[in-house]
């Protein structure tokens, strides 16, 4: 625990670069106008479309030199299509991070920002200008290959989140990218989906981490390869234009996703700015050229789309960059070991504690059977987000230098030998991944085994890595205890590891709800009726044009995730923010500490609230308070609570923390469809104070002048 504390300390002290962009947006229009006026038409038609599949295009004997960029949301995927693991040189190395949905997992901002710092560090090595991520599509439907990527199902904890990963990332000098813009929640036929979403659902779920980006400064979004409404989101006026620019105040370029546009008046005259990766734009009749030569479009619409790229360049100092041959930081190499730091303590915070009957943690000095997946394999997600990583620690390595003797393994046990065993750790999950969908539940044999593991032996732990929810229903009250671990990062397994032995407290929280099955989910209904699941996987996604769009109806509107379950009394398995410590915490003496008309809220005065946390157990540890707000008698379907702040604190065995909150009259907004702005009825609220969305320990009422 120790340990934990004082990598807490240590991370909050790392000293950090701080570059920011050499001017304003306005500053860099006026140069990039400048540029433009030096282009000739042949120029500027390249500039709309991408380089050789991860270059932003250039003219570089104009001083507009290529600017590499790669992906993304797991740390940075450098040149592995050029090496396989073994041949990584030192140089080329970077951190596989845990997966973000970990990330989410630790409820800590303050983390977040040094895993953007990391990666950013990690792409100024690599001579990467700009990352393509963080993804940061809302979680709605456990069966979405891409949850792994992205920050769970609440718009406040994914929005806390990215503010404080760009910042980081920025810091040091790399461009992010804020994707995908818009409602890409489904990887079934990812082409050819269409999310049909209303207006409320758009702005209070889908858009405010996109905002949280935007107001950390992000420099590039990347659209989406689905439908809004009925438009391809790549070459959307409603989407890019007037909601990404308009609405959400972005400044900054705009790129698609790989091959998801379709028609290249639509294109120019939507916003977007880039058309990514561009080269393999096959599908597409009539290029921008012929358009310009038909009159469709004029040169001065060519000069606004790509005016953005090239003034976001210029401002970010990205083309002085590479034109003076500083694109690569080979002296960020030391920071590696730095990083490993950040990436264990993600793990470590980001592990999920669900179910512990008291097995846990474990004496080295007791008897293992480790049985089941990924026993020699560092587990991890698919598609784009996938880094390679280095050195990695698998589940053998880490428990057999802990364990010893005491550790045996057995991928495919026999129901003797797990009967025998002293203590057995199941170890399964899923591997999801980029442009598939993947069932609700496990392969079969993964789940045969879990519970003839459960059945046979009444101290088996389970050890579950995925990316997204799994159907757990049949064994999770089963089990002795059940760890939920993601894809942890080339050495998050040491973390894994310290919390079954004890030597690190868990304390991270479930960014999503655990439906009991999947028929409760919202999003039952994502994947059309008739289609299987299991037979929909591979190439059938990866066609680049399609003459069909099937609808995904978002119908549940606001209420995502524990909004959905609460709202319809639904039974799930576990809920929104829930984990546990091996200590126990105790939440009371909530009070209002705002003077005067003291549980009024009015447009001068937040609301102060505190609560005092008191650690009841014998072990130092964190504890997530989580505060949300209720109207009481709202005018429009609201949920029954949302999530506005969250606090994760250290508090030593006996002792106790007073945690503050300020609530303001932002929080207690819905967005009004008929006024098309943020409105916050006056009446009667709650504030209520807890360790996940189910165990609330407090109450407040307060009115809204
Ligand atoms: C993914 C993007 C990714 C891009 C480049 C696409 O298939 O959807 O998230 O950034 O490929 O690798």
């Amino acid at each position: 625990m120790k340990r934990l504390l004082v990598s807490i300390f240590a991370l909050m002290a790392a000293s950090v670069v701080i570059a920011q962009p050499v001017m304003s947006y306005e500053q860099a229009e006026v140069k990039a106008n400048e540029i433009l006026k030096s282009l000739t038409l042949e120029e500027k038609l390249m500039m709309t479309q991408g380089h050789n599949r991860f270059f932003f295009p250039g003219v570089p004997e104009k001083g507009l030199p290529y600017i590499y960029t790669t992906d993304a949301s797991m740390g940075v995927k450098n040149k592995q299509r050029l090496h396989n693991d073994a041949e990584i040189k030192l140089a080329e190395r970077t951190t596989q991070f845990p997966a973000f949905i970990m990330l989410a997992a630790t409820f800590n901002p303050d983390l977040a920002y040094k895993y953007g710092h990391a990666v950013g560090e990690e792409a100024r090595m690599a001579g990467a200008g700009v990352i393509l991520g963080p993804g940061m599509n809302i979680y709605r439907n456990a069966r979405c290959g891409r949850n792994f990527e992205y920050l769970g199902e609440d718009p406040h904890l994914a929005a806390s989140i990215i503010y404080d990963y760009v910042t980081g990332m920025q810091s040091t000098g790399t461009l992010a990218c804020a994707k995908h813009f818009l409602c890409n929640q489904t990887e079934f036929y990812r082409r050819r989906s269409n999310s049909i979403v209303d207006e409320r659902a758009i702005m209070e779920i889908y858009t405010p981490a996109f905002k949280a980006a935007i107001d950390a400064g992000v420099a590039t979004v990347m659209t989406a390869y689905n439908q809004l409404n009925g438009e391809w989101t790549g070459q959307s006026k409603y989407v890019i234009t007037d909601l990404l620019r308009g609405t959400l105040g972005f400044k900054g370029m705009v790129m698609s996703d790989w091959n998801s546009i379709y028609d290249w008046k639509d294109v120019i005259l939507s916003g977007q700015n880039l058309d990514m990766p561009g080269e393999n734009a096959f599908y597409i009749k009539k290029k921008p050229a012929d358009l310009v030569a038909e009159g469709v479009v004029t040169e001065s619409d060519i000069d606004n789309m790509i005016r953005p790229t090239i003034a976001t360049c210029i401002r970010w100092g990205l083309y002085d960059r590479y034109n003076s041959g500083n694109q690569y930081d080979y002296s960020l190499e030391a920071k590696l070991p730095a990083h490993l730091d950040v990436s264990y303590q993600t793990a470590a915070e980001g592990t999920v504690l669900l179910r512990n009957n008291g097995i846990l943690p474990l004496a080295t000095s007791q008897k293992i059977l480790v049985v089941g997946k990924w026993l020699d394999k560092v587990p991890h997600g698919g598609g784009a987000a996938r880094v390679t990583g280095y050195d990695h620690k698998t589940l053998k390595m880490v428990l057999s230098e802990s364990f010893g003797a005491n550790v045996t393994y057995a991928a495919k046990p026999t129901a003797d030998m797990l009967k025998k065993a002293d203590v057995v750790l199941c170890v399964t999950g899923t591997f999801d991944s980029e442009s598939t969908e993947r069932p609700f539940e496990m392969e079969r044999k993964d789940e045969a085994l879990v519970r003839l593991a459960v059945e046979s032996n009444p101290n088996t732990i389970v050890l579950v890595h995925s990316g997204s929810a799994i159907n757990m229903t049949a064994w999770a009250d089963k089990c002795a205890a059940l760890l939920y671990a993601w894809y942890p990062g080339q050495n998050g397994l040491q973390a894994v590891r310290d919390i079954i032995i004890g030597k690190v407290n868990p304390s991270g929280k479930l960014p999503m709800t655990i439906e009991r099955d999947f028929a409760d989910s919202p999003a039952v209904n994502s994947v059309p009726v008739g289609f299987d699941l299991n037979k929909a996987k591979g190439n059938p996604n990866e066609k680049a044009f399609h003459p069909w769009t099937y609808d995904v109806h978002y119908d549940e509107s606001i209420l995502v995730g524990y909004r959905w379950y609460e709202k319809k009394n639904i039974k799930t398995l576990f809920p929104f923010g829930y984990g546990l410590s091996y200590t126990t915490f105790a939440l009371d003496k909530a009070k209002v500490l705002s003077k005067g008309k003291v549980k009024v809220l009015n447009d001068e005065k937040p609301l102060k609230v505190a609560i005092e946390v008191t650690n009841t157990g014998n072990m130092a540890g964190a504890e997530v308070v989580q505060l949300y707000v209720a109207e009481k008698k709202p005018t429009v379907l609201r949920p029954n609570k949302e999530l506005k702040s969250i606090r994760k604190v250290v508090v030593e065995p006996g002792k106790k923390v007073v945690v503050t909150f300020e609530v303001d009259k932002n929080m207690c907004a819905f967005w009004c469809d008929k006024s098309h702005k943020w409105t916050t009825n006056a009446g009667e609220y709650e504030v209520l104070i807890g360790t996940s969305s189910a165990d609330i320990a407090a109450v407040l009422p307060f009115v809204v002048e």
